[in-house]
């Protein structure tokens, strides 16, 4: 695991999308997959720039998002469809037909699961895949638990999570307790993978991933296993790693 420090989020933000923009320009059909949250949202302004520069050309770059809220529609303005929408996909050249986010609709929210996993495959897999981490050591909506995930699947959001992003809804009550998200096993299969963490308060999740043991109750653990991981952190969240 490769660990980088930035003397702020913006930076470590710039970092990440040059990793992502000569990922791009290496391969202009790059499967990429992409996560939501507030730590993103430096890399995706960057991102921007880079497009905007004429630096990265996206048309025939596809995507893929980690998660999304069950129970609520893709025209809910805190559905992560419309996060994407917002603060990356309509501001760069991305063609909308490649880009997917999950989608847990259908009756059968399992197949949905499988179709998700299976669209991945065929498209090759991911080449480079974004995550945050949850101050609880989730990845993506996987929470703590006794084993890790393999593919992806429905979760039960933990309380801490419903905590965390009720920031965003009118109150607690609002926040959907389910999600569909990629599962640990889908994530690993990604060739190469970049986490980024800012703010004190992720400081603990950081050290607990990089200096704790492999353990499912930190979901993040697993990717001391994979060969090809780069944490991008500000000095706040790299604190606790002395
Ligand atoms: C959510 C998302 C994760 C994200 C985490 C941290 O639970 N599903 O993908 O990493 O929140 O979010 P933030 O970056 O806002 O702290």
């Amino acid at each position: 695991m490769n660990i980088q420090v930035y003397g702020s989020a913006s930076k470590a933000g710039v970092a990440v999308a040059q990793v992502f923009a000569a990922q791009i320009i290496r391969d202009p059909f790059s499967v990429l997959g992409l996560a939501t949250g507030s730590t993103p949202l430096p890399t995706y302004e960057a991102m921007v720039e880079l497009y905007k520069a004429g630096i990265v050309d996206f048309s025939t770059v596809r995507t893929f998002n980690l998660d999304e809220y069950v129970g609520i529609s893709r025209e809910h303005e805190q559905s992560y469809y419309s996060f994407m929408f917002e603060h990356l996909f309509s501001q760069i050249n991305i063609d909308p037909a490649h880009v997917q986010v999950p989608n847990p609709v259908s009756e059968n929210l399992d197949e949905d699961c499988i179709a998700y996993d299976a669209a991945i495959d065929d498209a090759g897999g991911i080449d480079l895949q974004l995550l945050g981490i949850g101050h609880n050591g989730h990845i993506a909506f996987n929470e703590p638990g006794d084993l890790f995930t393999y593919g992806t699947h429905i979760v039960e959001l933990s309380k801490s999570t419903i905590e965390a992003n009720k920031r965003f809804f009118a109150s607690a009550d609002e926040v959907p307790k389910k999600a569909m998200t990629m599962g640990i096993g889908t994530i690993m299969k990604a060739r190469e993978i970049v986490l980024v963490a800012s703010g004190k308060d992720k400081a603990q999740a950081v050290a607990t991933m990089i200096l704790g043991e492999i353990d499912p109750l930190c979901p993040a653990s697993a990717l001391l296993l994979h060969p090809q991981v780069t944490v991008f952190l500000d000095a706040d969240a790299a604190s606790l790693l002395h």
